[in-house]
């Protein structure tokens, strides 16, 4: 299959099956703008529930924060988004597009041959709003482009509401905005969308080897969610690639269909930006460590993923077809800590009244513990292959068989294996698999 043809069915698998549609669609569609459906919503929350688990909650170094997305705008003159955080831009005069200058021979165009461009300028890529009913200079503000400075903002906050010792981490998920001059490529690259990042605060001496320790650890996150270990990578940025603030960065890659692209990166931002906000604020954000009589800006390790990108990655690695019986299946096979169903229960007869009253008992039993559905609207060759295209790892089924000897079919997805479990091991039986 072409990789173009293979993004195409999943874009078109998504709005069919709900996981996403195109936001205002009615309105003709705002381009680049998504929305998630019921399992799409479901899938995004199981990534950030996955990345929390993995970075807050099993871990003694690291806290949660959510701050706002509007912020004093004297943040991002501190954090240099003011003055540094751009991409040049080149107008067509022809064509009347605007594209980044560094990604013109990529550019999407019809009319390439006749491209007549301007000089490049610099476009900031903040959003900008008023706060207040003032339009004016002294009421301008900026949508967040990184959860980052929130973190910065509340670094003694957290340590001192915490007593907690360096290092520390403060991770945060949460929207951010960038007006991108060409977003593009599904839920890739938007203008709204959500990161999950860690500042983790150390250190200076320690940086180095924290560094290392935080690329093999988020790089395992996703191999361990079942990400396929061939297409993903790791790649070093050259100097002139580093954000203003770092001074060394990783950016782990996914091998999408459209290439090898970023999913998350996982930098050294040193002390750059307690200084700067040290300085902007005139509060004093070094740290004291008592034990050693010490008083110093600690560095900070950044790794700072996307949610969107993230859940793309794992869609696009899930998706899997394959002949059976001379018909074409679609599985999603994703990891059951992500799949937004775990389990379906079909009675493989609705007309049967004492079977529809079990599989409904089912249901409800096993609703309090696992995310399940019940459904009957349709053959069961048709429900499988319905269950199979959104991953749902289990299907139980009741037939009339079960209302004798008190068993049911479980089907597993990937390997379409069938067994049958009496009713009342099933709960433990689902849960030891899932
Ligand atoms: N605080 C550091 C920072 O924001 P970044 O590399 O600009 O670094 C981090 O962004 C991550 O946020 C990226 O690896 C990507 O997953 C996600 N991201 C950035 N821009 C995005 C966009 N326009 N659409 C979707 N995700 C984006």
């Amino acid at each position: 299959m072409e990789n173009k043809e293979v993004m195409e069915k999943i874009v078109s698998l998504c709005k069919r099956r709900g996981f996403i549609f195109q936001s205002s669609e009615i309105y003709g569609g705002l381009a680049s703008a998504w929305d998630y459906g019921p399992l799409g919503v479901e899938l995004k929350r199981n990534v950030k529930e996955a990345w929390w688990k993995s970075v807050v909650h099993t871990r003694e170094d690291v806290v949660g924060l959510d701050a706002s997305i509007l912020m004093s705008p004297k943040v991002w003159d501190a954090s240099g988004h003011t003055e540094n955080f751009h991409d040049d831009k080149v107008d067509c005069r022809y064509c009347k597009k605007r594209f980044r200058s560094d990604q013109l021979e990529e550019r999407d165009c019809k009319t390439r041959e006749k491209c007549d461009f301007t000089e490049a300028r610099a476009f900031n890529l903040m959003f900008k709003t008023h706060l207040g009913p003032v339009e004016d200079e002294k009421a301008v503000t900026y949508l967040r482009p990184e959860t980052a400075q929130g973190i910065f903002v509340n670094f003694k906050n957290v340590l001192d509401s915490t007593h907690r010792k360096l290092p520390l981490g403060i991770a945060q998920i949460g929207k951010s905005f960038r007006n991108e001059i060409t977003p593009g490529n599904f839920t890739f690259r938007t203008r709204e969308f959500e990161q999950m990042e860690i500042e983790y605060f150390t250190h200076p001496d320690q940086a180095e080897a924290c560094h290392q320790q935080w690329i093999d650890e988020r790089f395992q996150w996703y191999l361990d969610l079942g990400m396929t270990k061939d297409r993903l990578r790791l790649r070093k940025h050259p100097d002139d690639e580093l954000a203003h603030y770092a001074k060394g960065c990783s950016d782990i890659e996914y091998e999408f269909p459209f290439g090898w692209s970023e999913l998350e990166g996982i930098a050294n931002r040193t002390d750059f930006d307690l200084k700067q906000h040290a300085q902007f604020s005139g509060e004093k954000l070094q740290y004291h460590d008592q034990v050693a009589g010490e008083k110093y800006f600690p560095f900070v390790i950044e790794p700072s993923g996307g949610v969107d990108r993230a859940t793309l990655a794992f869609l696009v690695d899930a998706y899997h077809e394959e002949e059976v019986e001379g018909r074409s299946r679609v599985s999603l096979r994703l990891s059951p800590k992500l799949a937004p169903i775990k389990v379906a229960v079909l009675p493989l007869l609705k007309k049967n009244v004492d079977l529809v009253e079990l599989a409904r008992r089912i249901k409800k039993d096993l609703q309090k513990d696992i995310v399940c559905v019940y459904d009957d609207t349709a053959a069961i060759g048709k429900l499988y292959r319905r269950q199979d295209e959104v991953g749902t790892c289990f299907c139980v089924t009741v037939d009339v068989d079960s209302l004798e000897d008190g068993q049911v079919t479980v089907r597993e997805r990937d390997s379409m294996k069938q067994e049958r479990i009496s009713v009342e091991g099933l709960k433990e039986y689902l849960m030891s698999k899932l």
